[in-house]
């Protein structure tokens, strides 16, 4: 995918699609997290440095949810982390902000509210169909170029993420460029061994993971915890007791057994925790996996050991999810363990999410040279399925048109 250093924009007005949808406190309305608005900051830094007009979309939640809310807290965040200002215009592709785009000074930066308040932006379409959409008719005359930062979003084959590329010269921002080659050395087959820890509570997503890792031969070791780890046990044949079974009956995974027998049974390098941390009666403790008596809420101290062995030798650590049940303090020494193990190795490793940083008490304490913090859920589980983004592939065509021309 074009970079900005293959499209120097200067001097220019660009459009650029960034992902700030951020959790929502249902209560206030007010933003919970601000990591992705942060993200972006140096992409639209560069572009303002260069002399462009720099004018920002996104969308947040989706219609109907709480969440779906305007940008105008997103505008004071990115103003404040820019440390320049950002105006806010309440409006998409109207007269107002199209007057707004005419107007604006090359150097300053704007943000549009949210692309989803366009019903338009909320149909799947080919990048072909989204290029003639009114979105994409209405904005792309005001500028010279595109930019698309959103990463986290590129999973959505909608209007502003595909549409724009084939119509105005386009580049990847800094943001969707760092993902897509970070996330790249899952695919190297030189940065080997590949062990993947998978675990939280999305046990579908981490199955179909899994699958593909295992067809195309991607993953050396694969490392379960959480719900997934009890599902596979349960596929080997161990007796986790009724109530553990109730549990995985109750997210609706029970019926993903078969699948996950016949990845045992094909020989998937998948590891099962040899024993877990449960509670029961109000107490923790720790019991072998073919012995379990509680309510399954972590890995057990062995299973740690055994697992920390595999991460040391590993050249690629893909962490996704937890191995237990964090939010409780009793059941997050597990997560924080590998966590620091993947961390003090020489691999390189991939965070999928938040929540695994969170562990360590924030992203202060990383070494960003081989650590890759991923802004995408959707999209991350997808491109580790192996699945093509639309978004990337819209850039794709763009750069592809863009030699020919
Ligand atoms: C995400 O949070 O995963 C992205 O912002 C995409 O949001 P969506 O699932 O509502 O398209």
């Amino acid at each position: 995918i074009p970079t900005l250093d293959d499209v120097n924009f200067t001097n220019s007005k660009v459009l650029v699609r960034i992902d700030i949808n951020s959790p929502v406190d249902s209560k206030s309305g007010k933003l919970l997290d601000d990591s992705r608005i942060r993200a972006h900051v140096e992409t639209v830094k560069e572009l303002v440095e260069k002399g462009n007009g720099v004018v920002l979309v996104s969308h947040q939640g989706r219609p109907g949810d709480s969440d779906f809310i305007d940008l105008e807290e997103h505008s004071r965040l990115l103003q404040k982390h820019l440390d320049m200002e950002v105006e806010f215009v309440g409006d998409v592709m109207g007269p107002y902000a199209r007057e707004k785009i005419k107007n604006m000074k090359l150097g300053s930066v704007i943000l549009l509210d949210n692309v989803r308040f366009v019903s338009e932006e909320l149909i799947e379409a080919s990048p072909l169909q989204h290029a003639k959409s009114y979105l994409v008719r209405r904005l792309s005359p005001l500028f010279q170029g595109y930019v698309n930062d959103a990463f986290a979003a590129s999973h959505r084959s909608q209007a502003s993420l595909v549409g724009f590329p084939l119509v105005l010269k386009s580049s990847a921002g800094r943001v969707m460029e760092r993902e897509v080659s970070a996330l790249a050395k899952v695919f190297n087959p030189e940065d080997s061994p590949k062990i993947f820890i998978m675990g939280g509570g999305k046990v579908l997503d981490s199955l179909r993971i899994i699958e593909n890792l295992v067809k195309r031969r991607l993953a050396d070791r694969i490392l379960t915890g959480g719900l997934i780890a009890e599902l596979f046990a349960v596929a080997k044949g161990l007796d986790l007791g009724k109530e553990n079974l109730q549990v995985l009956e109750k997210a609706g995974v029970l019926g993903l057994i078969s699948r996950a027998r016949k990845l045992l049974l094909s020989g998937a390098p998948v590891e099962i925790p040899v024993d877990f941390k449960v509670e029961k009666g109000g107490q923790v403790h720790e019991e072998p996996a073919n012995k379990v008596t509680g309510i399954i809420k972590d890995v057990g101290s062995t299973t740690v050991n055994i697992y920390s062995s595999f991460v040391r030798d590993a050249k690629v650590i893909v962490m996704r999810g937890p191995m237990g049940v964090i939010e409780d303090e009793r059941f997050r020494e597990s997560s924080r363990a590998l966590l620091k193990n993947a961390l003090e190795n020489q691999g390189y490793v991939i965070i999928g999410g938040g929540h695994m940083i969170s562990l360590l008490g924030g992203e202060g304490q990383i070494d960003k040279s081989k650590v890759h913090v991923s802004t995408g859920g959707g999209a991350l589980l997808l491109f580790l399925a192996g699945e093509k983004l639309p978004a990337l592939e819209a850039l794709d065509m763009s750069a592809k048109e863009a030699m020919k021309a």
